[in-house]
C-alpha cells in the first residue's frame, strides 16, 4: 500500500528554561534535527517529523487542538492554562525543568502565614494557579498579572508580594526578596494530543513516545 504521508508534529519551546532540554531528549530519542531557514519550524531528517518551537504558553493549546501530536512543556503551564475544553494528556515527568511556583515578600513585609496575605496585592504571571490556592485558603488578595519582570512589582509599589517561578533562587535573591509559601512543584512533561494522527503515523507516534520514555527512564 502506498498513501502519501503527512509528518507528525511535536511542540517544543522556542527560547527558555526548557529549550535545549527538549530538543536534547528529542535528539536522544534517535531524531535527527535539522534547523531549516524557518526558525518556527525544525525537520527530522530521518522521520517524517517536524518540530514546532513555540511560546511555552501556546502548546497546551496546540496539542489540545491537535496542531501538535506531542508537546514538551512545564507542568506550570499546563496547569495555568487549563481550560474547559478538550486537554492534552500528560504522559510522563521527563525529570528535567524543574522549579517551583513560590509566594515571596520583601523583608518590610510582615509574616506570619498565608492569612498575611490577606487584603495585600500580589503580582504573578500564573493568576488561575494564584487564586486557586489563594481561594483555598480563604484569603482575599488582589492579583496583579504581569508578564514577566514579576520581581521588580515590590520595588514599584505595584504590589506588596509576589508568585512567582523559582528554580536556583538567584532572581529572588538579586530582587531582595524571601520565597515564603510552595504554591506548585513543576517539572516538564510530555503531553500528547487527544486528535489521533492520521493512521499512517500512528505507529511512529507510539514508537517516539515509546524511545522518549526509554530516554527518560535511562536518566532516573
Ligand atoms: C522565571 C522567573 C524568574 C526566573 C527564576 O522566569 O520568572 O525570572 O525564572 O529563576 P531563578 O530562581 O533560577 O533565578 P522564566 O525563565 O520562566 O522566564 P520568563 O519570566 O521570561 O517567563
Ligand atoms: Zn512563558
Ligand atoms: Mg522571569
Amino acid at each position: 500500500m502506498s498513501t502519501v504521508q503527512g509528518r507528525l508534529r511535536i511542540a517544543v519551546q522556542k527560547s527558555g528554561r526548557l529549550s535545549e532540554r527538549s530538543l536534547d531528549l528529542v535528539r536522544d530519542a534517535g531524531l535527527r534535527v535539522v534547523k531549516g531557514n524557518n526558525d518556527l519550524l525544525y525537520r527530522v531528517e530521518n522521520y517524517p517529523i517536524d518540530l514546532l518551537r513555540v511560546r511555552d504558553d501556546d502548546i497546551p493549546t496546540f496539542v489540545a487542538d491537535g496542531v501538535c501530536d506531542l508537546g514538551i512543556v512545564g507542568e506550570n503551564v499546563l496547569e495555568e492554562v487549563r481550560n474547559g475544553g478538550p486537554t492534552a494528556e500528560v504522559l510522563m515527568p521527563l525529570g528535567f525543568g524543574r522549579c517551583t511556583l513560590k509566594i515571596a515578600i520583601p523583608p518590610t513585609l510582615a509574616y506570619d502565614g498565608p492569612a498575611s496575605l490577606d487584603g495585600l496585592r500580589i503580582a504573578t504571571s500564573y493568576p488561575k494557579i494564584l487564586r486557586r490556592w489563594l481561594d483555598e485558603r480563604n484569603i482575599a488578595a488582589d492579583i496583579v498579572t504581569m508578564r514577566g519582570a514579576v520581581e521588580v512589582a515590590p520595588r514599584l509599589k505595584l504590589a506588596s508580594a509576589i508568585c512567582d517561578l523559582v528554580s536556583t533562587g538567584a532572581t529572588l535573591e538579586a530582587n531582595g526578596l524571601a520565597p515564603k509559601e510552595t504554591v506548585l512543584d513543576s517539572q516538564a512533561v510530555l503531553i500528547k494530543s487527544p486528535v489521533a494522527p492520521e493512521a499512517g503515523l500512528q505507529h511512529l507516534l507510539d514508537s517516539i513516545i515509546e524511545r522518549m520514555a526509554g530516554v527518560v527512564s535511562s536518566q532516573g
